[in-house]
């Protein structure tokens, strides 16, 4: 774990090495003050020499103010270690995360992902806080308390000596059993958050059906499980409680009994009773801290796992083999025999043998029930998810040659869920290629029917977009959305039920710009309406993963059932309303 951790403190070696070492001192400096108390006590007022109280006073000033000083440098250490430390790992499992494949992404969740990089890393933090300032302040404390306690009185040492081994082994069982239920509970934060993303995410859609009530109950409820399952954990942990006291009280108790017996017998002096009882207090305070930070460092233990397993994911996609001077040649795509499903091992493919041979500057439509896997099709031609058998080749070459940077520089895609960022609307269309200049951007602008409604905007293409674009129309954002795409001049273009929110007119006039635009580019027009699909060159009608009809809209109209059948019912449905 330690081993796995250590890296992400790069950086920040100093302070994480400066702050035990200045705790140490500080410690040392806490543990002379009683023992100079006790000569005070014993030497400087029984025999009444004052310049001697003088002097040792002296030193307990100095003492406390260099311990002062010492804890507060080290505070500092601590600090700048553990937020140097918690940075460098979210910045690593953000880095990671932007290697993963949608399949990766799919394990996880996006919520769980977003608790481990927020929550995971807090607790973890903590812990790391607790490790470099008290785990080594305390037993330290410990051991020099200790130390000074046997140069005062041995024999009486002998009963704490006793006390440390319970509690120790007491701690021990405690942390291996409460392990499982801190991972339950984290688990149980995912779920939480899940919701809380959901809702605020989909807030529109809650408020429009008045689900606010059904979803307080959900929301209750994981909350209630958070508060269970913290429970069982804490009813584990809670145990070292009464354990400790148990000990704490026995030996104060012991000593007591002992050091009365040796008072009454005047072989112990009242100074060095009252100072050992000092240490043992600091001895049993500190004993109660370090099993608070174990307690801590157990809790982080669920963390830790979760924080790994995120680190240690191997990206589903990788392209390390891949020749990374390999541009696509032109936009010619080709799928040899594939198959797909989403989940590894199971035979139920979600595409079926699918067989496509597509020149390169073709338009294609791909129509087809919901749930066809039309999504599913394209996204595999710029890697977001991998064939599970079968080859795809783009430019004549096996996708997997490219670098993924390159295919996926050279297939743009607007997606089905597609999103803005928070930005400005220049900011967000320049995501297709940074360096467009400002003709570029209007001109792919124009083409995609958006640059109208962006200057009647009063900041024009200035304007900024509040997170996810929720400040434009769907039709709008799916226009900045193909104009953004257009931006990077691809070889492929893959428009995902991109227009299905615009009019018909719209659509068209998008369709005929990019044609004239784009005349080199092959697209993917996957559509509701058969109207935009009606000019493609050729059309793929897909049925439940399988390829059902594959030609030009003219053919499909007399071979294809399912075309004839959506057309007419469009047609029928168009003249009804018209
Ligand atoms: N990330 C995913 N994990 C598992 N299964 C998925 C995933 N995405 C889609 N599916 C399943 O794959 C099948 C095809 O989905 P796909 O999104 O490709 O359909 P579609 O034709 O694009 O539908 P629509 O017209 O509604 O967009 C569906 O049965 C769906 O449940
Ligand atoms: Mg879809």
């Amino acid at each position: 774990m330690v081993k796995k951790l250590a890296p992400y403190i790069k950086g920040y070696w100093f302070p994480t090495i400066l702050a035990p070492v200045l705790t140490m001192g500080e410690v040392a400096m806490e543990v002379y003050i009683p023992y100079l108390m006790s000569k005070i006590i014993d030497e400087g007022i029984a025999l009444k020499d004052r310049n001697l109280v003088i002097s040792l006073g002296i030193r307990m000033i100095v003492c406390a103010i260099v311990s002062l000083g010492l804890g507060i440098i080290s505070q500092w250490a601590t600090s700048k270690a553990t937020s140097g430390f918690g940075r460098n790992l979210r910045a690593a499992m953000f880095r990671k995360i932007q290697d993963f494949s949608f399949a990766n992404v799919d394990r996880f969740s996006t919520s769980s992902l977003v608790t481990r990089l927020t929550t995971d890393v807090a607790q973890l933090e903590n812990a790391f806080r607790s490790i470099i300032h008290m785990l080594f302040r305390n037993p330290v404390m410990i051991v020099f308390a200790t130390v000074m306690s046997f140069r005062i009185n041995r024999g009486l040492c002998r009963v704490f000596l006793v006390a440390i081994p319970i509690l120790g082994l007491s701690v021990y069982i405690v942390s291996t059993k409460a392990h499982p239920f801190f991972m339950a509970m984290m688990d149980k934060f995912d779920t939480v958050n899940a919701i809380i993303e959901e809702n605020l995410t989909g807030i529109r859609v809650v408020k429009a059906f008045v689900r606010k009530d059904k979803e307080n109950e959900k929301f209750q409820a994981a909350a209630g499980g958070i508060r269970q399952a913290q429970l069982r954990a804490e009813h584990v942990v809670i145990l070292t409680g009464p354990a400790l006291d148990m000990v704490i009280y026995g030996t104060t108790l012991a000593i007591c009994w002992f050091g009365g017996k040796q008072m009454i017998a005047g072989t112990m002096q009242t100074g060095e009773f009252l100072t050992f009882i000092q240490y043992i207090r600091q001895i049993l305070f500190n004993l109660n801290m370090l099993s608070m930070v174990f307690m801590m460092i157990i809790m982080a233990g669920a963390s830790v796992d979760r924080i790994i397993e995120v680190l240690e994911e191997v990206p589903d996609i990788s392209d390390e083999e891949a020749d990374p001077d390999l541009v696509p040649e032109d936009g010619s795509v080709k799928f040899d025999h594939v198959n797909f499903t989403y989940k590894k091992d199971s035979d139920n493919y979600i595409l079926s043998d699918i067989n496509l041979d597509i020149k390169s500057g073709e338009v294609i439509g791909i129509i087809g029930g919901t749930g066809s896997a039309k999504s599913t099709l394209v996204q595999l031609i710029p890697r977001l998810y991998d064939v599970s058998t079968g080859a795809i080749e783009v430019g004549g070459r096996n996708i997997k040659d490219y670098k993924l940077e390159t295919l996926r520089d050279a297939c743009s895609m607007v997606l089905q869920k597609n999103l803005l960022f928070s930005g400005t609307i220049r900011d967000n269309l320049k995501w297709g290629n940074e360096n467009a200049t400002d003709e570029e951007v209007i001109e792919a602008c124009k083409a995609a029917n958006a640059h109208d409604f962006i200057m009647e905007f009063p900041n024009g293409y200035d304007t900024e977009l509040g997170q996810g674009g929720v400040n434009v129309s769907g039709g709008q954002k799916q226009r900045l959305c193909i104009a953004r795409a257009l931006l990077k001049r691809p070889k492929i273009l893959i428009l995902d039920d991109s227009t299905s929110a615009v009019d018909t007119a719209t659509d068209r006039a998008i369709r005929e710009a990019m044609r004239r635009q784009i005349a080199d580019t092959t697209t993917f027009i996957i559509a509701q309406r058969i109207s935009s699909v009606h000019d493609a060159d050729r059309v793929i009608v897909l049925d439940n993963g399988r390829i059902d009809g594959f030609d030009t809209p003219d053919n499909l109209m007399k071979t294809n059932k399912i075309y004839r059948e959506v057309y007419e019912s469009q047609q029928k449905g168009a003249s009804e309303n018209g």
